[in-house]
C-alpha cells in the first residue's frame, strides 16, 4: 500500500493532483459520496486532537466508507504494553488504511513498516504532520491561486511545531518561496529544516525575533502554538507561551491580502478579534483539511471519484 509518512513521499505531481481533487470534492460532494463505498479506515490516535482525527472520520464517511479506532491511547492494549508493530499488524486485518498519531517521532514510519496496507501520519511528535500541510498549501492555493512566489512568515514554536517542519519542506519543493522565521532564541527551527531550504537555491530564509518589523512584508503569516506537550520544563513554557500574540493592533501593519494561517488549536497567539478580519483563514484551513483529506484517503486506495478529470480545470 501508499504509506503517507511524509509528503517526501508523494511526488509533486501528486501533490497538484490532490489539491485539483480537493477542489472538485467541494464542487462535487454528492458525486463523490459513494467513491470509497465498502471501505474502513482506522484512526489510531495515541494523542489528543480534535481536527485531524475528526477530519479523517468524516473524509471516509462523506466518501461512503466508515471508521473505527481509538482516541486515547489509555483505551488501547498499548495500556497493557502492545507495541506500534504489534497493534498495526491487528488492526490491518480489519481495516483498508490507517491513519496514526503518535507523541513519538518515527512512530507512523514504525506502523507503515508493519503492514502492507497504507498508513497516514496524522502528526508524530514534534516531526512531521504531513495532511496539515496539504490543508495550508491547499488555503494557498485557494486564497492566492499559487502556492509559492510568496513571503511566508512562520511564527511562534518553530522548534515543536510538526506543522511547520512538514510546511516548509514541502514548500522548498514547489521553490520560490521567502521564508521569515519569527521565534524566540529557545524555539528556532531545527537544523535539517534549515538546511532543506539552504538546499533549494529559489528559496531564501531569515531569522527575526520580532513580529511587528517583519508584519509588513508577509504574504502569509503562518502562527504557531507554543507546545507545552513537547517542554521539558514548566518555567520555560510559562516564559515563551505569549511571545507573540497576534491582534488587530498588529493587523494594522500587515498586507490588506495578507493570509493568517494557524494549524489551530490556538491558545493565546491570535486573538478572536483577528477571527473576523477577511485575512482570517484558519477556519478555512480546517474546511480544507477535510478536503485534502478525502483527496488523500480516496488517493491511497485507489479510489476513482465519479466524474473528476485530472486534466480539466474547475471553474469557480
Ligand atoms: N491541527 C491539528 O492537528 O489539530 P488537532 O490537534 O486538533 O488534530
Amino acid at each position: 500500500g501508499k504509506s503517507v509518512v511524509t509528503l517526501d513521499d508523494l511526488t509533486t505531481e501528486q501533490i497538484d493532483l490532490l489539491l485539483r481533487k480537493a477542489e472538485y470534492i467541494d464542487a462535487h460532494r454528492r458525486e463523490v459520496a459513494h467513491a470509497c463505498d465498502g471501505r474502513i479506515i482506522a484512526t489510531l490516535f495515541y494523542e489528543p486532537s480534535t481536527r485531524t482525527r475528526l477530519s479523517f472520520e468524516t473524509a471516509m464517511l462523506r466518501l461512503g466508507g466508515q471508521v473505527i479506532g481509538f482516541a486515547g491511547a489509555q483505551l488501547a492494549s498499548v495500556s497493557k504494553g502492545e507495541s506500534i508493530a504489534d497493534t498495526l499488524k491487528t488492526v490491518a486485518n480489519f481495516v483498508d488504511v490507517v491513519a496514526i498519531r503518535h507523541p513519538k517521532e518515527g512512530a507512523a514510519l514504525v506502523a507503515s513498516e508493519a503492514v502492507d496496507i497504507p498508513v497516514i501520519n496524522a502528526g508524530d511528535g514534534g516531526h512531521m504532520h504531513p495532511t496539515q500541510t496539504l490543508a495550508d498549501l491547499c488555503t494557498l492555493q485557494s486564497r492566492f491561486g499559487r502556492v509559492n512566489n510568496l513571503t511566508v512568515g512562520l511564527c511562534g514554536d518553530l522548534t515543536f511545531g510538526r506543522t511547520v517542519h512538514s510546511l516548509i519542506e514541502t514548500l522548498c519543493r514547489f521553490g520560490n518561496v521567502n521564508f521569515v522565521l519569527i521565534s524566540p532564541d529557545e524555539l528556532k527551527t531545527p537544523r535539517y529544516v534549515i538546511d532543506r531550504i539552504k538546499a533549494t537555491p529559489s528559496c531564501s530564509y531569515v531569522e527575526v525575533k520580532d513580529l511587528i518589523s517583519v508584519i509588513g512584508d508577509l504574504d502569509v503569516l503562518y502562527m504557531t502554538r507554543v507546545q507545552q506537550e513537547r517542554f521539558f520544563n514548566e518555567d520555560d513554557y510559562l516564559r515563551l507561551r505569549d511571545t507573540y500574540i497576534l491582534d488587530e493592533d498588529k493587523l494594522r501593519l500587515a498586507k490588506k491580502d495578507m493570509a493568517v494561517l494557524h494549524p489551530l488549536p490556538r491558545v493565546n497567539e491570535i486573538s478572536v478579534d483577528v477571527d473576523g478580519d477577511p485575512r482570517a483563514a484558519y477556519f478555512e484551513q480546517v474546511k480544507n483539511g477535510m478536503l485534502m483529506r478525502m483527496a488523500l484517503e480516496s488517493s491511497v486506495l485507489g479510489d476513482d471519484l465519479p466524474g473528476f478529470d485530472p486534466d480539466k480545470k474547475e471553474v469557480a
